[in-house]
């Protein structure tokens, strides 16, 4: 029986069966993570295909995502090094999908290596059906600048294709049961570029329950498919915890530009950085609010601008 928790659709079973009672061009956006045949231990499956039997298995379930997205929907794809070059080729040959953007997740630290290169980055896959008609709301995930200047636009910049976000340590509070969980701040980015409030996001391999957890909070109807039962117990539980701000952000999003020296100009910014960039992350309001501090606070001492410090608690 599936789960519906807050417009959340939390179906188990197989990512094969449980694909074909999607119907048919009703899904606006799919952002998936599906295991990168790694060897991992996901209790239900061994992620351990033969190369061939792995390349067949991603045609199946891609094609059935190919079915069920709209004309104008967009696919975003986790993949490691090993397999990205053919799931690529998938995307593009098979499925007659367009490439629009190739992300790098840059996780900053991970395993080490003795001969060769550590590596420091998985990578994801955007493309859409529609070479032209497809929603991308840059506005919504702009990151601030760096510089105050008259000539930038101060409502940000584009985020670019690397993004940086450290994995999901085991000190983190929302840390999982779950090998391989993904910071809710990669989601947050593709849901909030690539679909609207009120729009079907699908993700057909749900794990831990990110995805869902994202849409729950971005106002979007997700739908997750999960082999484990025990996964989609741990995404159930998740959906009913309260929200105070996703579990990650780019570090980007807290800093405050230099240069903000006219107070009129400084008041009206810090207002608005915490609503264009920190709504979903109230929880990181006081770190850009201290930077601001560091920066500012004889300044603002000056101006009588003080008292959004006393608003979010912050000491002077
Ligand atoms: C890389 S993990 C996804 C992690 C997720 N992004 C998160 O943040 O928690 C891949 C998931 O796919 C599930 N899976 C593997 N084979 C599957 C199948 N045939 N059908 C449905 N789910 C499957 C695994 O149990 C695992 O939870």
């Amino acid at each position: 029986m599936d789960k519906i928790i807050d417009n959340q659709t939390i179906m188990c079973g197989d990512v094969l069966e449980r694909l074909k009672e999607i119907q048919s061009d009703s899904v606006n956006l799919i952002v998936t993570d599906p295991p990168y045949n790694l060897n991992k231990d996901y209790v239900k499956t061994q992620d351990r295909l033969d190369f061939d039997e792995y390349i067949e298995f991603s045609k199946k379930w891609l094609s059935e995502c190919n079915r069920v997205l709209k004309k104008n929907g967009t696919i975003y794809v986790f993949m490691g090094m090993r397999y990205i070059s053919y799931i690529y080729q998938i995307l593009e040959k098979d499925m007659g999908f367009t490439f629009n953007s190739w992300i790098t997740w840059f996780y900053t630290q991970g395993i080490g290596k003795t001969k060769g290169f550590s590596p420091r980055h998985d990578d994801i896959l955007m493309f859409t059906k529609d070479a032209k008609k497809f929603t991308f709301n840059l506005d919504d995930i702009r990151v601030p600048q760096k510089f105050y200047r008259s000539i930038n636009n101060m409502r940000g910049a584009n985020p670019g294709n690397v993004w940086e976000f450290s994995h999901m340590h085991y000190c983190n509070a929302n840390r999982q049961e779950h090998p391989t969980q993904k910071p809710e701040g990669l989601y947050e980015r593709m849901i909030l570029a690539s679909s609207n409030e009120g729009d079907v996001v699908l993700d057909p391999f749900g794990g831990s329950g990110t995805c869902l957890r994202v849409c729950q909070n971005t106002n979007r109807k997700g739908i997750s498919i999960e082999l484990n039962p025990e996964y989609c117990k741990m995404t159930e539980e998740r959906l009913k915890e309260p929200f105070n701000g996703f579990d990650s952000v780019d570090e980007k999003m807290t800093r405050c530009p230099n240069d903000l020296n006219d107070a009129d100009v400084r008041q009206e910014y810090i207002y608005n950085h915490i609503k264009w960039f920190l709504m979903n992350h109230k929880d990181s309001i006081p770190d850009f609010l201290t930077e601001v501090k560091e920066k500012y606070l004889k300044k603002m001492i000056e101006t009588g601008q003080t008292s959004i410090f006393q608003d979010y608690n912050i000491k002077i």
